[in-house]
This record gives C-alpha cells, sequence and structure tokens, in this order.
C-alpha cells in the first residue's frame, strides 16, 4: 500500500492559496449570519481545520458521518448516518464540508438529510470536484479544485485508511 506510485497533483502552496481564497468568499458570504459548518468524517477534517483557521467570521462547527449501504460493490445509492450532528441546525446557515464529491451519491443524499432539518440556508463547500463520474446530480456551491478522474491521496483523502496525513495531494498512478 505504502508502495503505490503517486505524483503530487496539488502542492502544498497551491492548498494554502486556494483554501484562503475561499475562506475570504466564504467570510464575505456568511458575515453576521449563523454559521455552523458540517464536517463531513473522516475525509473533511483536515480541510475542515485549515478552512476555519483562515476565516474571519465567527462559526460553529460540528461533524457527521455516514456510510454508504447496499450489497458488495453495488452501492444502493442511499446513505446512513452513522454518527449524527450533535447540534440542531434548525434555523441556521449551513454549510457542509466535503473532501471529494466523485458519483456525487453522499452529497445528494446528505443534503436532502440536512434539509428536512430546516436550516435557513444549506450549502456544499467540497475540496475536490471529480467531474467525469457523477451519477447522482449534485452540485456543489465552493469548490477547491477540479479533476476529470484518477483516484486522489492526502491532505485528509485516504485509500484504505492510508494517506491521510500527507500535506499534498496525490493522485495514484497504476
Ligand atoms: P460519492 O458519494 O461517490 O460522491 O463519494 C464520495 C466519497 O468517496 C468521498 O467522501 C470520499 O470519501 C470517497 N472518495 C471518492 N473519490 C475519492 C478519491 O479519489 N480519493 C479518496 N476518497 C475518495
Ligand atoms: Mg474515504
Amino acid at each position: 500500500m505504502n508502495h503505490m506510485k503517486k505524483r503530487v497533483l496539488y502542492s502544498r502552496e497551491e492548498i494554502n492559496g486556494r483554501v484562503q481564497e475561499l475562506a475570504d468568499m466564504l467570510s464575505r458570504e456568511y458575515e453576521g449570519k449563523d454559521l455552523v459548518l458540517v464536517g463531513i468524517l473522516k475525509g473533511a477534517f483536515i480541510f475542515l481545520s485549515d478552512l476555519v483557521r483562515s476565516m474571519g467570521i465567527p462559526h460553529q462547527i460540528d461533524f457527521i458521518r455516514v456510510a454508504s449501504y447496499g450489497s458488495g460493490t453495488v452501492s444502493s445509492g442511499k446513505i446512513t448516518i452513522t454518527k449524527d450532528l450533535e447540534c440542531s441546525i434548525e434555523g441556521k446557515d449551513v454549510l457542509i464540508v466535503e473532501d471529494i464529491i466523485d458519483t456525487g451519491t453522499t452529497l445528494a443524499s446528505l443534503k436532502t438529510m440536512l434539509g428536512d432539518r430546516k436550516p435557513a440556508s444549506l450549502k456544499i463547500c467540497a475540496l475536490v470536484d471529480k467531474t467525469a463520474r457523477r451519477e447522482v446530480e449534485i452540485d456543489a456551491d465552493y469548490v477547491g479544485f477540479t479533476m476529470e478522474d484518477g483516484f486522489v491521496v492526502g491532505y485528509g483523502l485516504d485509500c484504505n485508511e492510508q494517506f491521510r496525513s500527507l500535506p499534498e495531494i496525490y493522485v495514484i498512478e497504476e
């Protein structure tokens, strides 16, 4: 696993710069709002921690963890919450923070589930948008990087729980 061939796709500098740009946009958008950032575990934990430290406005942080269910490798297109939020989001301005959008299944389901809890607003911020593999229609409101296809690791993203702590984002080369 650790011998997998991989190359840097986004450097530390590129990530830092882009995260700061996103944080600036969010600080303008959510100024004076009752903002709750909802990080999706585990992949978003590093992105979220950098993002909030670059933002200049008050906010709350909460986490949610989901699993997709279905038999074997065939996804049912549904998800289940395995660790729920600890705060109520009713009436709050909620921003879902995700590491990567792939088929779109996770975010589409989660957006519906959280939308049922009557937030004042509900938007999505994704570090990476992998556009070529979309199966469910979902658009992120804020995107760090857009790529076509390929498997990426580092900066919170894993491959079988490996590589999350790498400071750069790498693409795995077969
Ligand atoms: P989706 O429901 O198909 O959009 O899948 C989203 C989830 O799959 C993400 O939250 C990641 O945990 C995982 N994932 C998808 N693509 C990658 C990747 O390239 N690297 C690491 N994790 C990925
Ligand atoms: Mg993952």
